[in-house]
């Protein structure tokens, strides 16, 4: 086993049924007893593997939440609207359940003195002036989405000064991976391979000259272990690769590797969309002995993989 893995701890993952949450569980079961809670809205049950017990349930409904915190040693906390632009369209049920449930989970692992390891985001630092960025740089959120994750970012280490709870923020650049199905609200990679394997043209919002760090999802998974067992708590930490490419390069790799003739076509801008954005792992790196495995080449063809090998499926 490698230094860092999470063993023995009877775990809960909310989003547990969702895209990171499903493949987080999926490292944990082995060595763990693990607990998901998913309101299976985006979730899909048959993402999460039988040896995790399965709630069914809203973060947001106080008792599931109690019931589903329970005893627990250790909770990753997933479940989220994670869509910057869901966020921008409706507020008020993005902050429900981005705050507003996340104080809930705050005040029940007080209860049972539980480690929470929680999922924040790269969108709090909104437009930085310069990149990379680390940690301590100002926070602007462009976004109510970026506003909720720079709250509960916020909230996890108070409640470490304040109460003493374990807790650790794990901000979270692009990430991206098998498992991440395409939809209106969902992250460009999947936008882009499905309409690429789809033959349809590839929709690059504005110039495509904003950038983004791409994390494969398998290296935020191994963020999260290395969270769950480190003494240095009472952070955040960025989990990213420390690389950046344009949106516009991104179409045309997605465009190479699939062999398609779509073709690449610019629309709108999006409204509160960040023009770059890079990771500085120093911190993860040093307190957490973090380091990404993973290329976007390699990770974008697994990606690849996987959505030709769901196509099939389905026809
Ligand atoms: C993403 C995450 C968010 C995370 C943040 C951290 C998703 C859905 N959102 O937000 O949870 O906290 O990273 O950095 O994963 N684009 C196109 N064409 C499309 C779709 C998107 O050009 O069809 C562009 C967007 O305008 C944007 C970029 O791709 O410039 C990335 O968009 P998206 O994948 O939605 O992610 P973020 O908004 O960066």
């Amino acid at each position: 086993m490698i230094d860092g893995t999470l063993t023995g701890k009877r775990v809960l993952v909310t989003g547990g049924a969702g895209f990171i949450g499903s493949h987080l569980t999926r490292s944990l079961v082995d060595e763990n007893d693990v607990r998901v809670l998913d309101s299976l809205t985006t979730g899909d049950r048959s993402n999460v593997p039988p040896a995790a017990t399965l709630i069914e349930g809203d973060v947001r409904e106080e008792e599931t939440l109690s019931r589903a915190m329970t005893d627990v040693d250790v909770v990753f906390h997933e479940a989220a609207l994670v869509s910057v632009d869901q966020s921008i369209d409706d507020p008020t049920a993005s902050h429900e359940i981005n705050v507003r449930a996340t104080l809930s989970l705050l005040e029940a692992a007080r209860d049972y003195d539980a480690r929470v390891v929680l999922a924040s985001s790269a969108a709090i630092y909104g437009s930085p002036d310069s990149v990379p960025i680390a940690e301590d740089e100002p926070k602007d959120p462009a976004s109510p989405y970026g506003i909720e994750k720079h709250a509960v970012d916020q909230y996890a280490r108070r409640y470490h000064d304040l109460y003493g709870l374990e807790t650790v923020a794990l901000r979270y650049f692009n990430v991206y991976g098998p498992g991440q199905v395409a939809g209106d609200y969902s992250g460009v990679i999947s936008i882009f391979v499905e309409q690429a394997l789809a033959g349809d043209p590839i929709t690059v919002e504005g110039d495509g000259e904003q950038t983004r760090d791409f994390v494969a999802v398998d290296d935020v998974v191994r963020a999260n272990h290395l969270a769950a067992t480190t003494d240095s708590v009472g952070t955040a930490y960025n989990v990213g690769t420390g690389t950046a490419i344009t949106i516009r390069e991104l179409a045309e790799v997605i465009r190479d590797l699939t062999g398609t003739d779509s073709e690449i076509v610019h629309v709108d801008p999006r409204a509160g969309d960040v023009d770059h954005s890079r990771a500085d792992i120093s911190r993860a790196n040093d307190h957490l002995g973090f380091e990404p495995t993973v290329t976007v080449r390699d990770g974008l063809e697994r990606t690849i993989e996987w959505y030709r090998d769901r196509t099939e499926a389905f026809n």
